[in-house]
This record gives structure tokens, C-alpha cells and sequence, in this order.
């Protein structure tokens, strides 16, 4: 086996191993509530890959909703999936491989959409033009104008849109911000976010067939066709600009919502600077492996000074930073606090006194789903609805957007558009071919 084959099959295992692992989540047996029958929620799973098998075998189990559909264009993973939720659940789901037949049933309430980034969106707004609720994958979105539209879509339809960034529904995290909210570190002005693990390399690869189990044309959906090549698929799309936003708007898009959370900055930043790139692997990866962005909010504080939020990611490192592989800081005018999303903060005031410290549980996905789950059925917001997410999902494709060109980006936050930069302006948005997803709007 050629070195370049045998890394990219261990990359491909411990991408998907540290995917799986740095989203540990944990099953809260309060959330998954026992109801009647009778009052069961219908739902289908769109994309049972890697998160969307925890998805599946969560709501296998919830007796509170009826999985009648999994839905994936690997038949064998739509399979597998297909057999862990009658494992679970004692019935047998329809398999697809069209997310249309799933749309175009009146009995589903509501779909969850755990696909490559690249059909987020448009899945997500054709789930809400066909007045499904939908529970989608982070980053919300491809890019900027396609979050855009998915606000629009579940406004216009009144449906439920939750994001997957269950740190919103996990309990040690809402404490924490509780508490910087209650004004333990003072004002705060500056957040960091950062993410430092070790990623594998994705090879180096030529366009070959794709295989059988798998179509590759609905695959790529709206996206303009290129051939099919192994280093896309399963998991290691995210390194390719046409279907992922690197590992930013994976692991990054989690500790940079938290982070805007505690800072406290419900609207978009206005400038960006970023440098980074590829600075540790040599291989077809398009995104940055290394990244510094700083995101400025002009007049955000009560006395209208900016405030800064830093994010810092190298994914090649075999260590923690600030004792977190994904954690947030918060320096305040009287303190600061360091925060894993793994489940622990520590909160140090002047001179670096610890003032508190807190252990708690990992993030909790079965708490994530009972929150969409009861937001449907009184029609309230999401903990981490639509626009909420959309906000921190913007920060990574304004991110990306700064890395790529090197220039610092200018942002209308009301407008969503970067002045005096066409070629950054151009990847608010991207190109589709001629396909029934692509989103219009
Ligand atoms: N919330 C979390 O903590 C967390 C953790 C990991 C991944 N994720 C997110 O979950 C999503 C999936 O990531 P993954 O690592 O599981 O990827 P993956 O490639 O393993 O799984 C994606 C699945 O979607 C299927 N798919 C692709 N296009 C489809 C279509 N049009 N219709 C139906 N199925 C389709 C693929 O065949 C595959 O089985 C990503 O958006 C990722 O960011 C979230």
C-alpha cells in the first residue's frame, strides 16, 4: 500500500473517530420523555452518516417521536440506520435515498438534516417550504446568504428551525454564561475561542469512480459538478470549499457560539482580520489548518466601545491549550473565565484569584432534541434557533473569507455585505448548477 493511500485510511478512521469523540454527548434519561403513542411526533433522519447515526440512535429510543423514514444516498448507511432504529424502537422505517420522498409525506413533522454542509441550506428550506420543523447539523449553513434564506424559510413557513450546537441545551454551559451574564468578571470585552487537536492528513488523490452503495450525483446535489474523488467522502468533505467550511465550521463553530454567547453580541461583527493557512499538512485540504481571526463589534458596549471576540485554531496539535481541546475565555474588567466545552470553568478574579471552579456534564444531545421537540409543540424559539446560530456560523465563513483573500473584511451587519472587496464579497454566496435544491431567494 502506497504511504499516501495508507495515510489517507487512517485519516479517514481517525477523522471520523475524533469527529465522534469530540462530539461526546450524553443521553439524559429526564429528556427522552416516555409519552403515549398516540402523541408521538412523526420524523425522518436525512444524512444518518456519522452525526446522523447519533441522531438515529437517540431517537430510536425517544418514545416520544416515530422515526419513519431514514433517508441517505449510501444505501449502505441508510441501512444501518434502518436497522439501528427498529433495533431500538421495534419498527422498520422507510429507506430512501431521496430527501423529496420524505418531504412530499404529510405524516412527517419533522426532519433532522445531518448531510455535508453543502446541502444544510438547501435541504433545510425545501423541509420548510414543505412545512416540516427541522432540526439541522452546524454550521447552519454553506455560507452567508444561504443562513440568510434559511431564516426566511422557517419565518415564512412558522416552523421550528434548531441548530446542532447542543451546547445551547447543556446545563453547565447555560450556567456558566449565567453567571458572566450576572456580572461575576465585570464587563466583558474580549472573548477567545479556540480549537487545538490533531486532525489526520486527507492524502492526495485523482478523480476516480464512485462506488456502487453510493450516488454521487445526489451526493453533490446544487453543487456545480466535479468528478468524484475518495478524499471527499465520509466525513472528509469538510476540508473541500465546496462542501465543508473546514474545521472552523466544525469543532470551531461550538466554542465560537459559546464564546459570542458570553460576550454578548446578538448582531454580526463589523471587521475581520485574519491570517492563516496551511502550515503543517501537505495534502488536497483546501481549508486552513492554522488560523488567527480577529472579529470586531463597533459600539457594543453600554458606553458604545467595541468589543473583540479572538479565535485561534491549529489542528495539528497533540495537546489540549489552556487545559481544553475546544474552550472559550472571557476577560472581563474585574476577572475572567476559561470554559471547556468538555464541562468545566473556572472563574479568576483580580491578581488571578480563583474565585470559582465547576465541573459538569459533556455536551447533551438528548436535551438538544427535547427542547426542538417541545418547541414544536408550543411553537416557542429553540435554544438554538435559526438566527441565533446564524450569527455564529457567519463569524466562521467571515473567517474563512479573511484567511482566504488576506484582507481585512469591512461587514455591514444589517446589510450582510462586505464593502470595497468584490472578490470577498463573491464568497458570501456561491454558484449552483442547473438542480431541484438549489435554494432561490
Ligand atoms: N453537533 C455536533 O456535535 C456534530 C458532530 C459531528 C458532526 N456534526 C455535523 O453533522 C454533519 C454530518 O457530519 P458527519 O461527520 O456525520 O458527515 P458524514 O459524511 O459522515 O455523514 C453525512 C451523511 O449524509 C449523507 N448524505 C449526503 N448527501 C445526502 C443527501 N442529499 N441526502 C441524504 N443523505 C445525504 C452521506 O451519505 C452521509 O451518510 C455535518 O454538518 C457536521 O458538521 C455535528
Amino acid at each position: 500500500m502506497s504511504n499516501t493511500r495508507r495515510e489517507f485510511l487512517e485519516q479517514s478512521a481517525s477523522s471520523i473517530a475524533a469527529t465522534t469523540a469530540s462530539a461526546a454527548w450524553i443521553l439524559s434519561s429526564d429528556s427522552v420523555s416516555a409519552q403515549a403513542g398516540s402523541d408521538r411526533i412523526t420524523v425522518a433522519v436525512i444524512g444518518p452518516g456519522g452525526m446522523g447515526m447519533a441522531h438515529t440512535n437517540l431517537l430510536a429510543v425517544n418514545k416520544s417521536v416515530r422515526v419513519a423514514y431514514v433517508c441517505d444516498v449510501d444505501e449502505q448507511r441508510a441501512a444501518k440506520a434502518a436497522e439501528a432504529v427498529t433495533k431500538g424502537s421495534g419498527q422498520a422505517p422507510k429507506i430512501v435515498k431521496d430527501m423529496r420522498q420524505v418531504l412530499d409525506d404529510k405524516e412527517v413533522k419533522a426532519v433532522w438534516i445531518a448531510t455535508p454542509d453543502h446541502w444544510h441550506g438547501p435541504a433545510a428550506i425545501l423541509a420548510a417550504n414543505a412545512g416540516k420543523h427541522v432540526y439541522v447539523e452546524k454550521p447552519c449553513s454553506h455560507n452567508v446568504r444561504e443562513g440568510r434564506l434559511m431564516i426566511e424559510a422557517a419565518r415564512r413557513n412558522k416552523v421550528v428551525m434548531q441548530v446542532g450546537t447542543q451546547s445551547r441545551s447543556t446545563p453547565h454551559i447555560q450556567k456558566a454564561i449565567e453567571k458572566l451574564k450576572s456580572g461575576v468578571i465585570g464587563e466583558i470585552l474580549v472573548a477567545k475561542a479556540w480549537n487545538s487537536q490533531r486532525r489526520g492528513s486527507i492524502g492526495k488523490q485523482k478523480p476516480s469512480e464512485p462506488p456502487k452503495n453510493l450516488d454521487y450525483d445526489l451526493w453533490l446535489g446544487p453543487v456545480t459538478h466535479r468528478p468524484y474523488q475518495s478524499n471527499f467522502l465520509h466525513g472528509i468533505w469538510r476540508w473541500w470549499y465546496d462542501f465543508g467550511c473546514g474545521d472552523i465550521g466544525n469543532d470551531g463553530v461550538h466554542d465560537l457560539d459559546i464564546a459570542r454567547w458570553g460576550l454578548g453580541v446578538e448582531t454580526h461583527p463589523t471587521r475581520v482580520a485574519a491570517l492563516g493557512g496551511k502550515s503543517y499538512f501537505d495534502d488536497d485540504q483546501q481549508h486552513a489548518d492554522t488560523q488567527y481571526i480577529a472579529y470586531e463589534y463597533a459600539s457594543a458596549t453600554k458606553n458604545g466601545r467595541s468589543k473583540q471576540l479572538i479565535f485561534e485554531q491549529r489542528i495539528w496539535s497533540p495537546y489540549v491549550q489552556e487545559g481544553f481541546e475546544n474552550g472559550d475565555a472571557y476577560y472581563g474588567t474585574d476577572g475572567m473565565m476559561v470554559l471547556g466545552k468538555a464541562g468545566k470553568y473556572q472563574i479568576f478574579g483580580v491578581r488571578n484569584k480563583l474565585i470559582e471552579e465547576s465541573t459538569g456534564g459533556g455536551p447533551d444531545l438528548a436535551a438538544h432534541h427535547q427542547n426542538f421537540l417541545d418547541c414544536i409543540r408550543s411553537g416557542s424559539r429553540p435554544n438554538a434557533d435559526i438566527e441565533i446560530n446564524h450569527l455564529s456560523t457567519t463569524l466562521c465563513h467571515l473567517g474563512n473569507i479573511a484567511t482566504r483573500t488576506g484582507r481585512v473584511v469591512n461587514f455591514d451587519p444589517a446589510k450582510e455585505q462586505i464593502s470595497g472587496d468584490p472578490e470577498a464579497a463573491r464568497l458570501l454566496a456561491r454558484e449552483y448548477r442547473d438542480h431541484w435544491a438549489r435554494p432561490v431567494g
